[in-house]
């Protein structure tokens, strides 16, 4: 729905606004212990109409090879997951997301996800890590995965590509980083791991259901449209972890707006470690050719330092780092849609269109 056209509606009655556009609440959720408990998102699968222009732009982006096998290229970051990414040449030569994969909290609660309708399992023994993974088959051909029994990597260190030297920051009244200097070179922002993705969603109730009836995903901040406060258009989740923290989203859902064909993920996020890195891995990118979405710029909602970019098939792809995690102790918050960037360049007309080859 247009601006004007919601404009036009905040003038009508209410009983003509309920006709219209009838309220639509997002109802805050609690976690239980008979909900399937999800530890951490791990990785995201794309069919690529192009792999090999693909993994051109996942070198440029910061992904290392973790293996490459058939029709597919495992990509991973520095983090524990044995892979972030898994791009697979498209066999139609359309591109495609393919869904997200969470990890389960232990092996009860991935047999508990066995037994909720739909549940197909998968043996992902074969790819780096091995494991076992449960897929759900969602309307509009979204997919969403649960998988289990991967060997994680040895994590700890933060590699670059960039850094020749780094201190800490000097401020106007310390200056920690006596006699030393901070030097980089060019390279690409090195990839930690999978921190978000989201989509613009026909089913939103449906599928809002579906997760949060299911999983301990809990929002963390639920959006209304600014002028219908009875509407909420979106909503940022997070794990429920009970008292250990986690991002203040790993998941997001945007009603989509009226016109939309179908369902289609807005972009997918990863994590890495500096602002400085931020800044380096855009110039890389952009000296290497790639298409700048937005960036780099930072978040009001999780507060990221962002930087989307469009890869090789058109999908959005983000860098971020310095997110804000949450706990238990936090509540879900209600607001307005307002802006999304304390700072940054202008906010593209297009950021929410779908522009995938
Ligand atoms: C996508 O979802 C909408 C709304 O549920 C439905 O009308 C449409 O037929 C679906 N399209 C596909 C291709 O599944
Ligand atoms: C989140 O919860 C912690 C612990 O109770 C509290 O200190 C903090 O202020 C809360 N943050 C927000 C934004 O509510
Ligand atoms: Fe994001």
């Amino acid at each position: 729905m247009s601006l004007w056209m919601i404009d036009v509606l905040t003038w009508l009655p209410q009983s003509w606004q309920d006709w219209i556009l009838p309220a639509t609440t997002i109802p805050v959720v609690q976690n239980h212990p008979s909900k399937v408990q999800l530890s951490r998102i791990s990785h995201v699968y794309f069919d690529h109409g192009d792999l090999e222009a693909f993994d051109r732009f996942a070198k440029d982006f910061g992904f290392v090879q973790a293996e490459r096998k058939g029709n597919s290229i495992y990509y991973r970051g520095y983090g524990r997951d044995p892979y972030v990414y898994v791009a697979s040449q498209s066999l139609t030569r359309r591109s495609r997301f393919m869904g997200t994969a969470f990890v389960a909290k232990d092996q009860e609660n991935f047999d508990k996800a066995l037994k909720l309708p739909g549940a197909v399992i998968k043996d992902i023994g074969e790819a780096p890590g091995g494991g076992q993974m449960i897929t759900f088959a969602r309307p509009n051909d979204t997919f969403f995965h649960v998988v289990h029994g991967q060997t994680e990597r040895e994590s700890g260190t933060i590699p670059t590509a960039t850094h020749d030297s780094q201190g800490p920051f000097n401020t106007p009244l310390e200056k920690p980083r006596k006699g030393y200097f901070q030097r980089y070179h060019d390279g690409p922002a090195l990839v930690h791991k999978l921190g978000h993705f989201g989509y613009v969603c026909k089913e939103f109730e449906e599928e809002l259901d579906f997760y949060t009836s299911n999983f301990n995903f809990v929002h963390s901040d639920i959006l209304s449209l600014p002028q219908l406060p009875h509407i909420d258009v979106m909503t940022f989740m997070h794990l429920d972890l009970g008292k250990a923290y986690s991002d203040h989203h790993s998941f997001f859902l945007q009603r989509a707006p009226p016109g939309t064909s179908k369902t289609y993920i807005h972009h997918s996020s990863f994590e890495v470690s500096d602002f400085d890195t931020q800044l380096m891995g855009h110039k890389h990118l952009a000296k290497k050719g790639w298409k700048s979405v937005w960036g780099v710029g930072r978040h009001i909602l999780g507060s990221q330092i962002f930087d989307y970019w469009y890869d090789s098939s058109g999908f959005k792809i983000e860098h971020y780092a310095d997110g804000d995690v949450v706990n238990e102790d936090n509540a879900t918050r209600k607001e307005p849609v307002g802006p999304i960037s304390v700072w940054g360049p202008e906010l593209p007309k297009d950021f929410g269109d779908n522009k995938v080859k």
